[in-house]
């Protein structure tokens, strides 16, 4: 694996595989490598001759008070997983590699990054859209992965990409979870032992919602009011619950059958956010689907669905066709 810390040095790794036309894929991260990053990459190797992966915490996507300076930056755990798992280049730029201190640019995904965690972290996916470009300018992949855990994020990029006619495929990957159905996270290290267990509640308010949404009794805004009860009442803060359209993130009507239930709540010092995305058949049709095992293990459903996988390639939309589950 070479390890490459400025731009220059970059381009001139990919420059051979790009004149022999190998396919270069992109994983951006900030470091403190979980399962949950690991599948990117396991995904990237599966789809791309090559596999570039970046770490690099980038100080324009943290808000004032909030936790860039203590941000867990674990460099030799990460490089001996990403050796393990066979990355090609793994490129970990210094701030000044990245940044010039007179940058005027910025990019902004005017409306989706006000939306949800953009209301309570402003300016913060102006932060992740602007270094995600920046890095598709450098690495210039033919495809790049990315966590449906960050369901926003991932809209916000694959808006950018429809947008500004990026030339890089976008891949959204399951997300990987603890036995218990908490998200992984890098963030999950700042929960107490106590705190994990009570965290585990996120999911669970999730798969309650979607189970009420799946079974069409209620309406939707009282699903929301539910789960935000239920989140209070176990000890988080809850930033919003929300049932959207997977889309656009607008918020879901009846009428929409491509659905993604977004939560963040904080708990003690820490902000978890979550999601679970579903597809129902139609609005109206009493047979409902959801993503999970339970409600699209049905004879009739997973033979409609023979090709499942863990991997979204959505074209035009980032929900997953209906049941696309890992086979694992
Ligand atoms: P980071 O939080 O390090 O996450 C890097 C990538 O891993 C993101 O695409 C995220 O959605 C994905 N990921 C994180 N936890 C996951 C899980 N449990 N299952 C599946 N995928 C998971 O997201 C960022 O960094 C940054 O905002 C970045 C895109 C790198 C821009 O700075």
């Amino acid at each position: 694996m070479h390890i490459v810390n400025t731009v220059s040095e970059l381009r001139d790794a990919l420059r051979v595989w790009r004149s022999t036309g190998q396919c270069v894929a992109l994983v951006p991260t900030m470091g403190n490598l979980h399962d949950g990053h690991l599948a990117l990459v396991a995904e990237a190797k599966k789809k791309a001759d090559r596999v570039v992966v970046s770490i690099f915490v980038n100080p324009t996507q943290f808000g004032v008070g909030e936790d860039f300076e203590s941000y867990p930056r674990t460099e030799q755990d990460d490089q001996q997983k990403l050796m393990a798992i066979g990355v090609d280049v793994l490129f970990q730029p210094a701030v000044s590699a990245i940044y010039t201190p007179d940058a005027k640019t910025l990019v902004s995904v005017t409306g989706l990054s006000e939306l949800y965690c953009g209301a309570f972290r402003p300016g913060h996916f102006d932060g992740v859209a602007t270094v995600v470009c920046k890095l598709f300018n450098i690495v210039q992949p033919d495809v790049a992965f990315f966590g449906l855990k960050d369901f926003q994020q991932l809209t916000v990029i694959r808006t950018m990409v429809r947008d500004l006619n990026m030339p890089v495929e976008i891949i959204g990957v399951e997300t990987v979870r603890e036995a218990s159905g908490l998200a992984m996270s890098s963030r999950n290290g700042y929960l107490t032992s106590g705190e994990k267990i009570v965290a585990a509640k996120l999911y669970q308010s999730l798969c309650v919602a979607r189970d009420a949404v799946v079974a069409g009794q209620q309406s939707y805004r009282d699903i929301e009011r539910s789960a935000l009860l239920f989140l209070q009442e176990a000890g988080f803060k809850p930033d919003y619950f929300k049932l959207c359209r997977s889309r656009d993130l607008k918020i879901a009507t009846k009428e929409d059958s491509k659905l993604v239930l977004l939560a963040a709540a904080r708990l003690g010092k820490t902000r978890l956010i979550d999601n679970i995305w579903l597809r129902l058949r139609s609005a109206n049709d009493k047979q409902r689907l959801a993503s999970d095992e339970q409600s699209s293990a049905s004879d009739e459903q997973s033979s409609a669905n023979d090709e499942q996988r863990s991997v979204i390639e959505a074209e035009d939309e980032v929900c997953p066709p209906v049941a696309e589950r890992s086979r694992s």
